[in-house]
């Protein structure tokens, strides 16, 4: 599974990125309102120190005004991933932008009939907000599963982002159904490596070597 990060924070994105365990990062709005500075320089510096997908997402949600935008942000780098919305509007600009070679990842999907339209535009990357359902009692979980088998059913190119993260749990659960991305905010990313029994065994093995 290849691990994402979800933030538009540079110095997020360069501790990470030294673990040698990163292969992607996702923005949205309100991840790149905290940030300060030009965004599509906070862009292009992300898509420098990550050399991989790195999502930016439109503002707009008429297809021209996605389009414009889409087009814009496409030609920060090579590596960018443009963020549409799952909508008719979205649906529309995915398909001409999926023509014109420019990745979409088709977000704020929360339902296996989005998805399926998604992949069939040629949404490059399909991100499903596991944790928006869940808040709402819903099963994020049974709608990656559905959306999974879909995608292998007929064999679309589209990748699953596991997204809207919230503990390491939903992690294991990714990995475990077999999610080709998930997207993992920073402040969950770092409990992935963490145990107890680890910094325990680790002081244990020092104590005992320093006692010879
Ligand atoms: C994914 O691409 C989104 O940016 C993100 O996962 C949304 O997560 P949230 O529900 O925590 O805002």
């Amino acid at each position: 599974m290849k691990l994402y990060l979800d933030t538009a924070n540079i110095t997020e994105i360069k501790e990470i990125a030294s673990w040698g365990v990163l292969d992607g990062v996702t923005t949205n709005p309100s991840l790149m309102a905290k940030e300060k500075g030009d965004y599509k320089k906070i862009l292009k510096e992300i898509c420098d120190i990550v050399k991989g997908p790195v999502s930016g997402e439109v503002i707009g949600q008429k297809t021209e005004e996605m389009l414009v935008e889409a087009r814009a942000l496409s030609k920060i780098s090579e590596h960018m991933v443009i963020k549409i919305p799952g909508t008719i509007d979205g649906l529309k600009a995915t398909k001409i932008l999926a023509k014109e070679g420019i990745r979409v990842n088709m977000t704020l999907i929360f339902s296996p009939n989005q998805a399926l339209l998604a992949a069939k535009s040629g949404a490059a990357f399909i991100s499903p907000f596991v944790g928006r359902l869940d808040d709402i009692g819903n099963s994020g979980l049974d709608v990656v599963k559905d959306i999974l088998n879909i995608l292998d059913n007929y064999d679309f190119t589209s990748e699953l982002i596991f997204a809207s993260v919230r503990h390491p749990e939903h992690v294991r659960q990714a990995a475990l159904v077999g999610a080709h991305i998930a997207t993992i905010p920073y402040s969950v990313f770092i409990q992935l490596i963490k145990h107890p029994l680890t910094d325990v065994g680790i002081m244990r093995f020092i104590k005992d070597w320093q006692s010879r």
